[in-house]
């Protein structure tokens, strides 16, 4: 059974519509979210952590919001400043900019403490090899079982992004920063889980990671 490792019930409520209530079991852990300013690094380093802790196949999902105006900011940075300014705040801040566009995106890291292909989605396959493997990822070099016996864990890296725009805050579904974020007309928090995996970060790296999932 493969987990969804969160403490977000918003996230598994998403991750349940796409994958199927069956195929997805959620795993309270809060794994450690490191300090890096990229999603995948903090995702992959967390399904590791995962992995080790439930020794079964987990996915591990960093989202984060993304806004033009400050240069990307809060970005992987969306947790602490929800926790500490506000969703609300974030609105006021970015309503005295002349652009307000936004982008939310998600990296989902799988481990099964298995080796992976390196294509067509890249393979994370250890935090201090991180330069090396990444060239061998762009040479389309395959990730060998050798690194798993190794004691590195191969993480497979999925990754979906939707572009938006933020609005004073709108409806009362989903969660975190879906009141604020507008997309074709309609926040996130005035979509269904089901409408929102059609257009989000979130469905779309959940589509990617569900079709290479079914082939395995
Ligand atoms: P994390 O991925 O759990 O670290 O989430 C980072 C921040 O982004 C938290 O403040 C979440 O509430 C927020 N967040 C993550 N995904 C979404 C989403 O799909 N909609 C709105 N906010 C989100």
């Amino acid at each position: 059974m493969l987990r969804f490792v969160t403490t977000n019930e918003g996230k598994v409520r998403e991750a349940r519509e796409y994958l199927g209530a069956d195929a997805v079991e959620q795993l309270n852990f809060d794994y450690t979210e490191i300090q890096a300013d990229d999603l995948a690094t903090v995702a992959a380093h967390g399904a590791r952590e995962a992995y080790r802790h439930a020794n079964e196949p987990v996915l591990v999902d960093d989202a984060g919001l993304f806004v033009d105006a400050f240069d990307g900011f809060p970005g992987p940075y969306s947790s602490y400043v929800e926790d500490t300014v506000g969703v609300e705040r974030v609105w006021r801040l970015t309503s005295e900019e002349d652009d307000r566009s936004a982008a939310f995106r998600t990296v989902l890291a799988y481990c099964d403490g298995e080796g992976f292909d390196a294509s067509p989605d890249p393979v994370d396959t250890g935090d201090e090899r991180r330069g090396q493997d990444q060239a061998a990822d762009e040479r389309g070099a395959a990730t060998t079982d050798d690194q798993v016996a190794a004691g590195d864990l191969p993480v497979k890296i999925f990754e979906g992004y939707v572009p938006g725009e933020i609005v004073a805050p709108r409806g009362d579904g989903g969660f975190g920063y879906d009141p604020i974020f507008e997309h074709d007309d309609r926040t996130f928090a005035e979509m269904s889980a089901a409408e929102k995996n059609a257009v989000s970060h979130r469905g779309r790296a959940l589509a990617k990671f569900g079709e290479w999932y079914t082939e395995r």
